[in-house]
């Protein structure tokens, strides 16, 4: 089996890209190390601070964000990084060639329960001149690679540098990430589509009209029936649309005002995004592609509709109807 370094080494791209994206990796390792370690290493729980989106910081927030923190500013290779735990954008070297953004844990509600979590990860390039948050606000379209690690029953790393998408496996023996899945595609159709059914009240006419029309299974619109799974973890969630299909959404809710969408655009939109067209499928806020949209913040929210390519159309439609 292949390695991920013996795999980018064949990618025709920069050298200080691959050594970049085995940073990554290697971090993800000692990540994954860690989650499994669990109460054992007393890293459950909440930390007493707050991060910049208003919520509590869980310790493995904290520490995930410092390990990956510490490797970047190691590598040489980066210029800058702005993390979901992090309220500014960090310069590190100016040499650097790249800008990482990320979420160093993904899923947090999930640390305590034993349950899914990850780490997601987007590259841009470094341009000239003085590092400052507008240096980061570059549409999705210029990420030159993206990916994930998903801490499950196995640790999969997940990873696009724009030529289709790729799964590696960690060998816990060896500590190797092998390639486990080439060329992974998104089937066009689905009937499985993952939402915080919680939410319903406060969506959007469009989306409530979509969603329950999937709940009316065959004697709706659809005429099929579809089944929902929710993993609270985005990663996890993202993952299992890429291996067999689906949609998933965190639409735009009016829960909350000041605060209509969830999911943060930069280190989890993007790269989502970024995975899932290069696997076929598509990512949309309903009214626009994710990738085109021209970032004016670093920790900007964006509503997220992403999976099969012929049920995001189908969602499309409803966005496109008057109501
Ligand atoms: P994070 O743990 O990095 O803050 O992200 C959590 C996100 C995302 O992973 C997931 O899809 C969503 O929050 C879950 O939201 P609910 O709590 O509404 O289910
Ligand atoms: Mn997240
Ligand atoms: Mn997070
Ligand atoms: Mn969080």
């Amino acid at each position: 089996m292949q390695t991920l370094a013996q795999h980018l080494q064949q990618q025709a791209i920069p050298e200080s890209l691959t050594q970049l994206l085995l940073t990554l990796a290697d971090t993800s390792k000692s990540i994954s190390q860690a989650v499994r370690h669990g109460a054992l290493a007393g890293i459950l729980g909440a930390t007493e601070q707050e991060n910049v989106q208003g919520e509590t910081q869980k310790k493995l927030d904290v520490i995930t964000n410092d390990m990956l923190k510490d490797a970047l500013q190691a590598s040489g290779h980066v210029r800058g990084l702005a993390s979901e735990e992090e309220d500014y954008v960090v310069p590190v070297s100016d040499a650097g060639e790249y800008l990482v953004c990320f979420d160093p844990l993904d899923g947090s509600s999930n640390i305590d329960i034993n349950s899914l979590v990850g780490t997601i990860f987007s590259v841009l390039p470094a341009l000239q001149g003085e590092l400052t948050e507008q240096s980061f606000l570059q549409s999705g379209r210029q990420q030159v690679a993206a990916g994930y690690v998903l801490y499950g029953p196995s640790t999969i790393l997940a990873l696009t540098v724009g030529k289709g998408v790729s799964f590696f496996t960690l060998n816990p023996d060896s500590g190797a990430f092998l390639l486990t899945q080439d060329d992974v595609q998104i089937t066009k159709d689905t009937a499985e589509f993952a939402i915080n059914m919680s939410n319903q009240r406060f969506w959007e006419a469009p989306m409530q009209t979509y969603i329950a029309d999937l709940l009316l299974g065959k004697i709706g619109p659809r005429e099929k029936s579809f089944n929902m799974r929710w993993i609270a973890a985005m990663v996890g969630d993202v993952h299992r649309v890429l291996c067999r299909g689906g949609i998933f959404t965190y639409p735009t809710d009016n829960k909350n005002p000041e605060k209509p969408y969830k999911l943060r655009l930069m280190y989890e939109a993007n790269p989502m995004a970024f995975l899932v067209e290069q696997a076929g499928g598509k990512a949309t806020t309903g009214y626009q592609s994710i990738l085109d949209i021209q970032p004016e913040a670093i920790h900007q929210r964006v509503a997220v509709i992403l999976g099969s390519a012929n049920e995001v159309d189908t969602c499309l439609e409803y966005h496109a109807e008057d109501y």
